[in-house]
């Protein structure tokens, strides 16, 4: 796991941007894994930037999202599909035809949503690069502490600490969901390569549980401890309780070094 500290969240987009920006002049079919939250708006921000400038393009790209809430149409403001569009989607080349998200239209069966989705990343060829933020409780997509760490894509019931968290994007007498469909753990480690994005004071305890603690379903993010390659992309603020950050921030300088020298995907697993 690769820890790389930054001074605030615009840093922490500009280089998750880079990495993006990369991978599409290696790969420009890449298969790119995506979030939601208020995290990745500042990525999203500047990826649409680069694009506008001809940069970069996404019109080879598929992309999965990691989850949905359950009992919102798409065309409902506050789902998953509308923020994609209007954050992303909207605003730059992508062929909206490859976006993917675990939608469960009316009628479905949303025990069946979970195993087509898993079907549709295979047949894409597996994801590339899976875009990551973290709950205060440690979840990674709706992976709530509890959940299996081997778990696919299914439905989960939200615990009261993300429907507290995530209140603050519903007005008053908007009805908040309290399922949805999300990526397993399983599917999540699946992805070739992690890129996890945390900003902020209220993400520092989380941080610290998912790089330097026991790996646990009770803080799901630390199973990318398992994964051979995880960068974790972070502002000072959410990198304050963590204990070895001199470490972090020497091997963040070697890999740098090394990859100036040796090219762009050597990481310190
Ligand atoms: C979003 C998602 C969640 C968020 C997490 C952090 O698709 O899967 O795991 O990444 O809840 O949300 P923010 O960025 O709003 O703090």
């Amino acid at each position: 796991m690769e820890v790389v500290i930054f001074r605030d969240e615009e840093q922490v987009a500009e280089r998750a941007a880079d990495l993006l920006v990369r991978m599409l002049s290696v790969k420009p079919r890449a298969v790119f894994g995506l979030a939601t939250g208020s995290t990745p708006i500042v990525l999203y921000r500047q990826l649409i930037e680069r694009n506008r400038k001809g940069e970069v393009s996404f019109s080879g790209v598929t992309s999965f999202n990691l989850d949905e809430y359950l009992g919102i149409a798409p065309g409902d403001p506050q789902s998953y599909r509308s923020f994609m569009d209007r954050e992303f989607f909207d605003h730059v080349d992508i062929d909206k035809a490859r976006t993917h998200l675990p939608s469960c239209e009316p009628g479905d069966n949303p025990q069946l949503v979970g195993p087509r989705y898993e079907a549709m990343i295979r047949k894409a060829g597996g994801i590339d690069l899976q875009i990551l933020g973290i709950g205060q409780n440690g979840h990674i997509g709706f992976n709530e502490p509890s959940s299996s760490l081997v778990s696919r894509t299914r439905v989960k019931t939200l615990t009261p600490r993300t429907m507290q968290d995530n209140s603050r994007l519903f007005d008053p007498g908007e009805i908040q969901p309290r399922l949805a469909i999300t990526m397993g753990i399983g599917t999540i480690m699946d992805a070739r390569s992690i890129l996890l994005l945390a900003t902020g004071e209220r993400k520092a305890g989380a941080v610290a549980a998912m790089v330097e603690g026991a790996v646990s379903a009770m803080c799901p993010a630390s199973i990318l401890q398992m994964h051979e390659r995880v960068t974790v992309l972070i502002d000072e603020p959410a990198a304050s309780k963590l204990k070895n950050r001199e470490y972090y921030e020497r091997a963040a300088r070697e890999n740098r070094a090394l990859k100036e020298r040796f090219g762009e995907f050597y990481a310190d697993g």
